[in-house]
């Protein structure tokens, strides 16, 4: 096979800090693991909208079609909020979405040990926590039509649309169950069928794919106010959760938060195979571009590093590699290394996001 290709879209606040980081990351397994990649990098969101006023060009978006994998940093900024609907930052990240037709959004809550006394639970409740987010990404509520803001009589309203073809729902339930065989064999599917019958229909549709084609798989199902009741009280029950668009948003943030900090949590958004057999795959953490500390050297470059480590195992079939990474990461927070956002208020000196980075990198060294 040809050299891979990788598009780098940093984008907006701490986007291009942490990918700096991250573009390191990637040369090292270049240089030392004989893993080259072929990067390209453009611009998303609102630094695409300032240099040609479309958060996401045609070009880009035809290149994002034909390399083997995206890496994205983050997108959006308080500069951007009185821009039209049409052209806000985060319309760059959904074109790429729908697009490319990433419709299962993977997104792993790990809780690294050496941060079990960061989350805002109790450390028996989140210690040893890995549990995966399933979440359908290219249809639902966000993409729903009719949708807009219309007038009635003499008011507006505002209006959108949660919409699922049973198509949709069983692809991303496939997804779910595949992953569940190769971690603990147990999905649960959450929507809200006691109130909307395109979860009536989700919870119908899972069940049946898993009747007919997953019947080793435990599935259990959960309303999704439930789901996000459970997690904070007990999230080591479950594995593999799956559900739609807008629950998969929110319960994925209180996921993300078990593990102490959404600078930890990395995703990827993959879709069908193409020609060569890889998925149309992009990677980005869960974060958002932090404009506060944008700039400052605060960020910390974890989930983004993780995202990279993600693509290494789902697009370039290099888990031992994947794990090498994961690991040199759990290295540098056992011997205490830690960016802002993982200080106690008690303290410590907090190391800058390219010390991290650096941290990351020796600890590469040193697994050789
Ligand atoms: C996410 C984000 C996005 C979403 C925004 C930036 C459009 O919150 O990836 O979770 O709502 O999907
Ligand atoms: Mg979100």
């Amino acid at each position: 096979m040809s050299t891979p290709s990788l598009l780098i879209l940093p984008g907006d606040g701490i986007g291009p800090e942490v990918m700096t980081e991250v573009r390191k990351i990637i040369d090292w397994f270049g240089a030392r693991r004989g893993l080259a990649f072929e990067v390209s990098e453009d611009l998303v969101g609102g630094a695409a909208y300032d240099a040609h006023g479309t958060p996401l060009s045609d070009a880009t978006m035809a290149k994002a079609q034909e390399v083997d994998a995206v890496l994205l940093g983050a997108v959006g900024g308080p500069i951007y909020d009185d821009l039209d609907f049409s052209v806000k930052p985060e319309r760059g990240l959904l074109r790429l979405r729908k697009e490319m037709d990433l419709f299962a959004n993977l997104r792993p809550a790990q809780c690294f040990d050496a941060l079990a006394d960061f989350s805002s639970l109790k450390r028996d409740v989140v210690a040893g926590l890995d549990i995966m987010i399933v979440r359908e990404l290219t249809s639902g509520i966000y993409f729903g039509e009719p949708r807009g803001i219309i007038t009635e009589g003499n008011e507006r309203v505002g209006l959108n649309t949660q919409r699922y073809t049973e198509s949709e729902i069983a692809r991303v339930a496939r997804s779910a169950f595949e992953l569940a065989r190769k971690r603990s064999n147990k999905v649960c599917s959450m929507e809200k069928a006691n109130v909307m019958e395109s979860g009536i229909l989700w919870r119908e549709v899972v069940q049946k794919v898993r009747d007919e084609e997953y019947p080793d798989v435990e599935l259990s199902h959960m309303y999704a106010d439930a789901g996000g009741m459970q997690l904070c009280r007990w999230p080591k029950q479950f594995d593999v959760i799956v559900t739609d668009n807008l629950f998969g948003d929110l319960l994925s943030d209180v996921a993300a938060m078990l593990t102490g900090s959404l600078g930890m949590l990395p995703s990827a958004s993959l879709g069908a195979p193409m020609a060569n057999g890889r998925p149309k795959a992009l990677y980005e953490p869960v974060h958002g571009s932090a404009p506060d500390i944008a700039g400052q050297g605060k960020a910390n470059p974890i989930a983004c590093i993780l995202s990279f480590a993600m693509a290494l195992r789902y697009s370039f079939d290099q888990g031992a590699e994947a794990d090498r990474l994961e690991k040199a990461v759990e290295a540098v927070l056992s011997s205490g290394k830690r960016t802002a956002d993982l200080m106690q208020a008690e303290g410590g000196t907090p190391v800058s996001t390219g010390e991290m980075g650096d941290a990351i990198l020796a600890a590469l060294d040193a697994s050789l």
